[in-house]
């Protein structure tokens, strides 16, 4: 059992309420853990102001100033090596991966996705909910692989569709599980508990 809280580093895009839910969740003790650096590819993204807020170092990578996805990826894997970050978390990071930058941070990397995985991968899930005419939809949080969030799932909550749910409606609902899971998921890996088989992850219970 650790006795160090665990050193993360979140790369957001936007708004940045995934972010949020985590730091007030070690705030509130829910969640060992310390987000130790925030980066961004967006330099206006309101995450960053809120890691600001929350005292955590906030950074914009601009990816225009890289030849390509790997050397940016690179740019960032260098800041998170600067803070000793151990788990990379993405909240609402809209770029994908390069393969290198996944395969040096496996087993290390987190998502948070608004659906129930495998249904609904990539942009807009809510709309793909509605658009399928599915009656559950949901929130995963699961290991990122070289896929578009195809990796282990961690947790997973489901959320019912309602007759007269818009995109918004859903995805405001979708979010509050969210806000629950990723922090629950990030102490599932914090206390040791989170092991990956083969495309599994099981949950070891509680000493
Ligand atoms: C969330 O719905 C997340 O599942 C998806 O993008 C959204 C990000 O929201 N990947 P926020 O930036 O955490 O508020």
């Amino acid at each position: 059992m650790r006795t160090t809280p665990l050193v993360l580093g979140v790369l957001v895009s936007g708004r940045g309420s995934n972010l949020q839910a985590i730091l007030d969740a070690i705030e509130g003790g829910r969640c060992p853990a310390r987000v130790a650096v925030v980066v961004s590819d967006q330099a206006e993204a309101r995450a960053l102001n809120r890691a600001r807020a929350a005292g955590v170092k906030a950074v914009h990578l601009d990816p225009q100033g890289h030849a390509d996805r790997a050397s940016f990826d690179d740019a960032i894997a260098r800041v998170l090596a600067e803070h000793g970050v151990e788990l990379a978390c993405l909240a609402g990071y809209m770029r994908l991966l390069s393969p290198g930058f996944v395969a040096a941070y496996r087993g290390r990397i987190l998502n948070v996705h608004p659906a129930l995985l495998p249904a609904f991968a990539g942009l807009h899930a809510q709309r793909q909910a509605l658009a399928y005419g599915v009656k559950v939809s949901g929130a995963t949080v699961h290991f990122v692989d070289e896929g578009v969030d195809t990796g282990p799932i961690i947790l997973q909550a489901a959320v019912p569709v309602r007759e007269d749910d818009t995109e918004d409606t859903l995805a405001a609902r979708i979010l509050v599980e969210e806000h629950r899971l990723y922090p629950e998921a990030i102490r599932l890996y914090a206390e040791g508990r989170v092991e990956i088989v083969g495309r599994r992850v099981r949950i070891r219970s509680a000493p």
